[in-house]
């Protein structure tokens, strides 16, 4: 992997830290012998198949298959890479990290600082020009859209002359060389050569990370003929999907939640307005990362204009939040509004009440029915219940499905017992399409169900005795003449087999020794670290899995011989098989 510290030194940050304490302020976790358990932060589950071993320090879920050390773990929860989760830890630690040398792998990690610190100068220079005199306009611009000083200041907000070469000019100066100014996306460099300034005659709005890194910028036109927004291209440093607008202000708010709007600029007036948890997606549609930066058990209010595209952007918002655990609630702005003009018609209390009426997935979905359909026509009002009752029939709880009952029929006129008899079909099908379901999967891969079955067994039982072998040098020399290679069927199997032999056979801890083979990349062995038996029967589970193993592998080749028709090789195995007591 690039960019690294030395292994001392994550050695020294993973020591100091626990990934249980970690852990425990994403999810709540629940001991049992040496290992804690818990319901997985990384995706929806009612039921806990997250495994942390505290001793190996390592996490697996069942459920997704998510896994690695407590490095992965601020990765996964927090979008960081490598280096980020170590400097994030190591800060949480008070492990000050030496700075990191110019040695290959190292250089990936100087170039983002570099950047990042270009882009602050770059900051600096708009914000310079807006308030010089060709910034005239655009102070003007932001007096017009209500944004105070203070506001202006504490958004970084800037100005781009219309020169094509003021900030490439201006930071050549400060010795930034101009591959890092195409590369971070603040000049262009065009077919012949030309170096030019992406951003001009704009105001500048800049993007920051999490941690407050400057990643990139968007810059908005005045007036005129144009594109609305400019915007900063993807970089080394600037991932849209994985970025929220001012998400480093809002998680220092204290309001407990996030509202999540469309434009930099509904941001920055709900901010100004004392509404310090609102964030915005970085022009491109929501992703599920970003979603998971503000998940984690949080209430996080959708508010999305009210337009065609609005409804699309929400509907999306719905089905991605859906696997994640958050509890999601819709904000309706009357008038058509988007939240900046609201804010500005009407003051920030206005807006708190919007919060307050805020509704649930469903019943924003109720109120876009009760708006599709006609109410005077009956045809439509069967359609209208049909539809709806599909919708109430997902409703696990009985008293929230009754609670929208009761609302439909008195906004229908329809009675309540009419609705609940269609409610119920509704749910009578969706069972069945359930069922159905589950047939149709099973039978369009009855093959691979069978093998796949058996795969997972052999697999499993490979995983656990590996488990159980790298972390107990001794059983593994019981084992020795029992062990071959060949008796693991994936290649990562036979992989960390390999290191295991040659650890034990040099007196090495083979623990630490795939610990460090597979640096960077641990979730592949944290299923295989992390074992569930009960050590004191170490041995005889060891024996039990080989012989699983055997069997498994016995049954594949005599599933294969009967297939290609070998008929005297089938013959061979079935002897031995027979032999072998099976
Ligand atoms: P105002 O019109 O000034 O209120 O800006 P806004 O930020 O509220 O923009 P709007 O509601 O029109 O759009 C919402 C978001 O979509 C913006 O903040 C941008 O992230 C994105 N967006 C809008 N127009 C463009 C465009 O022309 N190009 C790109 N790349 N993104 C855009
Ligand atoms: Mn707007």
């Amino acid at each position: 992997m690039a960019g690294r510290y030395s292994e001392e030194i994550i050695e020294e940050v993973r020591n100091a830290v626990d990934l249980v304490e970690i852990a425990s302020r994403y999810v709540r976790l629940k001991k049992s012998g040496n290992s804690y358990m818990g319901c997985c932060p990384f995706h929806k589950e009612k039921t806990p198949s997250f495994h942390i071993d505290a001793d190996k320090q390592l996490y697996h879920c069942f459920g997704c298959g998510a896994g690695g050390s407590v490095f992965q773990f601020v990765m996964n929860a927090e979008g960081m890479d490598f280096i980020d989760a170590v400097k994030s830890l190591a800060d949480s630690a008070g492990i000050r990290l030496p700075e990191l040398g110019p040695d290959g792998g190292e250089e990936r990690y100087r170039r983002k600082q570099d950047m990042y610190a270009m882009n602050k100068d770059a900051a600096r220079f708009f914000r310079d020009c807006l308030f010089s005199e060709e910034g005239a306009g655009a102070r003007e611009y932001f007096r017009r859209r209500a944004l105070t000083s203070k506001t202006v200041a504490s958004f970084g907000l800037g100005y781009s002359p219309t020169g094509w070469d003021g900030l490439l000019k201006h930071l050549e100066a400060m010795g930034y060389p101009r591959d890092m100014m195409v590369e971070a996306g603040l000049c262009i460099r065009n077919d012949r050569g030309r170096v030019y300034d992406r951003f001009r005659g704009r105001v500048m709005f800049p993007i920051f990370d999490a941690r407050s890194n400057l990643i990139g910028f968007a810059g908005r036109i005045m007036e005129g003929e144009g594109a609305k927004y400019v915007n900063s291209p993807e970089s080394i440093i600037y991932d849209k999907g994985k970025n929220l607008f001012a998400l480093n202000l809002a998680r220092k708010s204290r309001r407990g939640y996030y509202i999540l709007v469309e434009g930099y600029m509904d941001v920055i007036s709900l901010h100004q307005a004392g509404i310090d948890c609102a964030v915005a997606g970085c022009g491109t549609a929501l992703t599920e990362a970003q979603a998971k930066l503000i998940a984690r058990g949080n209430t996080v209010y959708l508010c999305y204009d009210m337009d065609e595209a609005g409804k699309k952007a929400r509907d999306r918002a719905f089905s991605i939040f859906k696997g994640l655990d958050a509890k999601l609630r819709v904000i309706t702005i009357p008038d058509g509004k988007d939240a900046d003009e609201f804010i500005k018609k009407y003051g920030g209390e206005q807006f708190e009440k919007l919060l307050g009426n805020a509704s649930t997935v469903t019943g924003n979905r109720v109120d876009a029915l009760l708006s599709k359909y006609d109410l005077t026509d009956v045809s439509q009002k069967v359609e209208l219940i049909n539809e709806a009752a599909d919708i109430f029939a997902g409703i696990p709880n009985m008293v929230e499905r009754e609670a929208y009952i009761r609302d439909m029929a008195v906004k229908t006129g329809i009675s309540f017992e009419s609705i609940s008899a269609e409610v119920r079909k509704a749910g009578g099908r969706r069972q069945r399409n359930e069922v159905l379901n589950d047939v149709r999967r099973s039978v369009s891969s009855s093959r691979t169900v069978q093998e796949g079955r058996r795969e997972g067994r052999r697999e499993a039982s490979e995983r656990r005795l590996l488990g159980l072998i790298c972390g107990d040098g001794r059983l593994y020399k019981k084992l020795k003449d029992n062990l071959t290679e060949d008796l693991f069927s994936t290649e990562i199997h036979r992989d960390i087999f390999r290191t295991i032999k040659e650890s034990c056979d040099s007196g090495i801890d083979a623990q630490q020794q795939l610990m460090k083979s597979y640096r960077g990349r641990e979730e592949e062995l944290s299923s295989v670290l992390i074992v569930s038996d009960d050590p004191q029967n170490a041995l005889a589970a060891a024996e039990d899995y080989i012989r699983i193993i055997k069997e498994e592998a016995m049954r594949e080749m005599i599933a294969e011989a009967e297939k290609s028709g070998d008929v005297a090789l089938l013959a061979e195995l079935l002897k031995n098989n027979r032999k072998a007591g099976m």
